[in-house]
């Protein structure tokens, strides 16, 4: 496995696969991975004969008060968890790589981004969007993966494919979590022990929401009553947003039918802000 920083030498590895007829699947990533990449990284290599995994902590996506300098970061890790899962490149740029002088032009969506976590990272998504579309153009793949525990930023990338006719496979892959349930993130490194505890908060509530629609409770104001409830009960957990929206227009429902996406964004004792969800087709 190769790790290369320059968007020429991805454009070279890329172009020589495929002369040899090879299919190409990227990984986008920020980097610090743990199983839930690793999980990422297994399905692109079981379906693609080569897989970039790029690991790049992207400012663009970051708002000024966020936690661009404070985002873990360990190239060495990164590299050896890629190369026993298989993969054949990483491409680690420089902010300066990506986007030099002068740069000027985005990819920016309305609606699927005016809700849940777009409402308090208003620059996110113009961000994800503009750099996975780059990611997108320099190694030009077959399929890319996502992770369903950020679910919005699946769907959104799902609809700017769709949009702007990206002849690109996007698969999403399943939420992993630890054995006491808190869904992998590289923030979790941010949290104290105490506040590691009172992030159970999180997977608790999704995981008694999801039973309540199992049970066929159909009214999203009482989940959603149910939820906040159990995570206000934290005092170290401070609620973003608790919301149950259609998964294709992320507009928040009454009623719970169809395809549904439940999202929670909770501050763990100003430590971290993390995230969790379940979606279901009722
Ligand atoms: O999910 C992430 O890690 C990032 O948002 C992504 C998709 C790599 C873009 O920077």
């Amino acid at each position: 496995m190769e790790i290369v920083s320059t968007i020429k030498e991805v454009r070279d590895r890329v172009k020589a696969w495929r002369k040899e007829g090879l299919t190409v699947g990227l990984v986008p990533t920020m980097g610090y991975l743990h199983e839930g990449h690793k999980s990422l990284i297994d399905k692109a290599v079981s379906q693609n004969d080569r897989v970039v995994v790029s690991v790049f902590v992207n400012p663009m996506q970051f708002g000024p008060t966020e936690d661009l300098a404070s985002y873990p970061r360990d190239l060495d890790a990164d590299a050896k968890l890629c190369e026993a899962a298989g993969a054949s490149l990483i491409f680690h740029p420089e902010p300066e790589e990506m986007y030099d002088e002068g740069f000027c032009s985005f990819v920016d969506m309305t609606g699927l981004t005016e809700a849940l976590c777009g409402l308090s990272r208003p620059v996110h998504f113009r961000g994800v969007c503009t750099v996975v579309n780059k990611l997108f153009n320099i190694v030009t793949p077959d399929r890319a993966y996502f992770g369903e525990k950020d679910a919005q930023q699946l769907a959104v990338v799902k609809r700017m494919v769709k949009d702007l006719n990206m002849d690109i496979e996007i698969v999403g892959c399943p939420i992993i979590r630890e054995a006491d349930g808190l869904a992998k993130s590289s923030r979790n490194t941010y949290l104290s022990p105490k506040s590691r505890e009172a992030a159970l908060v999180l997977s608790r509530s999704i995981f008694m929401a999801k039973k309540m629609v199992e049970d066929g409770e159909r009214d999203a104001a009482k989940v959603k009553k149910a939820m906040r409830d159990l995570i206000e009960a934290e005092p170290l957990a401070t609620i973003d947003y608790v919301e149950i929206v259609d998964v294709n227009t992320m507009k928040s429902i009454d009623t719970i039918k169809g395809e549904i996406l439940c999202a929670i964004a909770v501050n763990i004792g100003g430590e971290a802000r993390l995230i969790d969800n379940f979606m279901a087709t009722i």
